[in-house]
């Protein structure tokens, strides 16, 4: 494995191999594995699981890592291609990358979506402009339309939790002060549907993830024998659901037009988790959620502390994984 951008690209097998590779670490760490390797992480947008779970993850594996938060101590960068650049940003990405890649053993980005043009964000122009100027094994720390990292975590969390496919898996839109980015709904959706789950996204109106996003994951959904479908009726969705995963995201009718989209999610402050969502769910049903979440706007306390949720053995499992990550790219071979 020389990149780790897109779970979907990988087989079956090779999603496994890592999962197994994450449990033997944990089982056996290997403290020296990555002795003496360097991971560069760049992170143009905020963290706090990613950024602290890949730093520990490579030092527990005896590896060092150096963090670039451009605008923070470091120049700021401009990725776009022919940008005059007499603003804020005193280096562009064609030198600076390159020349932190030179320093490191691999590179791990952070690169939101833009937020203006939606074609370009499905297409992942920002995080692929930058992709292509690492010439080192490279790890997508979540871009315009992708989590790999929170996606993997996820699957072993299920795993973990033994729910078989074709368990019904409901990915549910919930409400936040702003337009999130497309890029955890897209990789859940993906995620679950590459695993064989029976998928429901519930959404409300205006909602609808763009439909390129949801094609991929019928393609997936045909190989591992699941399902994917979408509705705004709730009681319908949660109807005998193993699992809710929450998400707030933007509404793709009105990307890049921020006052047009805060008015129609205006309507839809009432979608917040509460416990009577899983009236119709199985008993055991799990509640998921890949942090960070505003508590009593997109889900009530009761839920988050309950017995349902999970979210904090998501996050541990992060670190987890993202060793298995690191352990694949970066680990020596004996011959
Ligand atoms: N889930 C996740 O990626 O969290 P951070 O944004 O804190 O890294």
């Amino acid at each position: 494995m020389k990149r780790f951008i897109d779970l979907a690209t990988l087989q079956r097998d090779e999603v496994l191999d890592l999962l197994a590779l994450a449990q033997r670490l944990q089982d056996k760490p290997e403290p020296a594995a990555l002795a003496g390797r360097i991971l560069g992480l760049l992170f143009f947008d905020p963290s706090l699981r990613t950024l602290s779970s890949m730093q520990a993850g490579m030092a527990r594996l005896g590896g060092q890592s150096v963090v670039i938060s451009p605008g923070q101590g470091t120049w700021r960068l401009e990725w776009r291609d022919g940008a005059v650049m007499n603003g804020n940003a005193a280096e562009h990405v064609r030198e600076g990358i390159p020349v932190l890649a030179s320093y490191c053993d691999a590179l791990g980005i952070r690169a939101f979506a833009d937020g203006s043009n939606l074609a370009e964000d499905l297409s992942e122009t920002r995080f692929m402009s930058m992709a292509e100027l690492c010439e080192k094994p490279l790890i997508n720390l979540e871009s315009a339309m992708n989590h790999p990292c929170q996606a993997l975590a996820d699957w072993r969390t299920l795993d973990q939790l033994q729910v078989a496919p074709p368990a019904r898996f409901v990915l549910s839109w919930v409400h936040h002060p702003r337009a999130l980015p497309l890029a955890v709904p897209a990789a859940t959706l993906t995620m679950a549907a590459q695993r064989g789950m029976e998928v429901v996204v519930l959404r409300p109106e205006g909602y609808a993830l763009p439909e390129p996003l949801m094609a991929k994951a019928r393609r997936l959904a045909e190989v591992s024998g699941g399902s994917v479908s979408e509705t705004d009726d709730r009681a319908a969705a949660m109807a005998g659901a193993q699992v809710l995963y929450a998400k707030e995201w933007g509404s793709p009718l009105h990307y890049g037009d921020a006052e047009a989209e805060a008015a129609l999610r205006a309507r839809h402050s009432n979608w917040m988790v509460t416990e009577d969502w899983f009236a119709g769910a199985r008993s055991d049903c799990h509640f998921m959620h890949c942090l960070p979440v505003r508590r009593n706007v997109a889900v009530a306390d009761a839920v988050l502390d309950g017995a349902r949720s999970v979210v904090r053995q998501e996050a541990h499992n992060r670190m987890v994984v993202q060793m298995a990550i690191l352990h694949r790219l970066l680990a020596r071979r004996t011959l």
